[in-house]
């Protein structure tokens, strides 16, 4: 399937590692340009340079800011204006228990796991409505919208909240070729799921092992019973972020390993 992606550009945030990686090297191999983003000026180099290799015929930007910063995210916008495809990758997650979390820390995760994609939908919808050819912009929420992880009360607030926030965004693309969904991953093995892994089993050296347990008792109504692959998430994102994928408007799309176990 040609998925028409080609001269297509795709701000993916939060993509130097784990699925927002996962999901720029996918668009990339389908012939779309990407705009690589993370804190790190070096490590966003680092990844730029790697997927421009695998890839030569796209071209991989770097936008190294870090986008809780409101002034970063201004730099953002101001360097890359036109874009096609906005992939709302970025979230922060580490596991807490409700009693133990400060007002402050709640307010720091609606900041970045919700207030920075309405942000970047405030700046970047109104001009993919006006260039109205494909436009998409993809939250990538977690099965913990809808099941509310025991260890994530925090994170698992702000992923419901993305779930809504995309469902108004579609009611505004009315008439128009762009589309806002959300995409729904159960657990996924990346760097981030391997550091709540290594917190919840300090005494497990075997990362194999701690996937077992982690699944086995945190995760028990997984039908896969194993973590995800990035790429996975990442094929299925890429595919939603297609013209061919038009149909899809305000939908609250899953991906995760059977976990959720109601039937929608
Ligand atoms: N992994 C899972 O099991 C899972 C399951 C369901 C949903 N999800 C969702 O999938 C998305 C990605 O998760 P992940 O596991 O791939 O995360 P991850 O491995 O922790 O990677 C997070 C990415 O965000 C970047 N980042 C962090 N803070 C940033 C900031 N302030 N500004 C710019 N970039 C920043 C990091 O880059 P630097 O550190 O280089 O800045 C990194 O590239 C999240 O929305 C998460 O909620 C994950």
């Amino acid at each position: 399937m040609d998925l028409q992606l080609t001269g297509k550009v795709a701000l993916v945030t939060g993509s130097t590692k784990g699925i927002g990686r996962a999901i720029a090297m996918s668009l990339a191999g389908e012939g779309a340009d990407v705009i690589i983003n993370g804190r790190s000026a070096e490590i966003v180099a680092k990844v730029q340079a790697e997927l421009q290799a695998n890839y030569p015929n796209v071209t991989i930007y770097a936008a190294p800011f870090d986008l809780s910063d409101e002034t970063q995210r201004e730099q953002l916008y101001e360097k890359f204006a036109d874009i096609d495809i906005l992939i709302n990758n970025l979230a922060v997650f580490e596991d807490a228990r409700f009693e133990d979390l400060s007002l402050d820390e709640w307010r720091r995760y609606f900041e970045i796991n919700t207030i920075v994609g309405i942000d970047l939908a405030k700046f970047y919808l109104p001009k993919l409505l006006e260039k109205n050819v494909d436009g998409r912009i993809i939250f990538i929420a977690s099965e913990a919208a809808i099941m509310p992880s025991p260890e994530m009360p925090h994170y698992s607030m702000t992923k419901t909240m993305n779930l809504s926030l995309a469902k108004s965004l579609s009611r505004e693309t009315a008439g128009t070729t762009v589309t806002v969904n959300t995409v729904m991953p159960g657990s996924t093995l990346t760097e981030g799921v391997e550091k709540l892994l290594a917190s919840l089993y300090p005494d497990i050296a075997d990362v194999a092992e701690r996937e077992r347990l982690f699944m086995e008792n945190n995760r028990a109504t997984s039908t896969i019973q194993r973590l995800i692959k990035p790429q996975e998430i990442g094929d299925f994102v890429t595919y939603v972020s297609s013209p061919r994928a038009g149909a899809f408007s305000g939908e609250a799309l899953r991906m995760d390993g059977g976990i959720v176990p109601t039937i929608i």
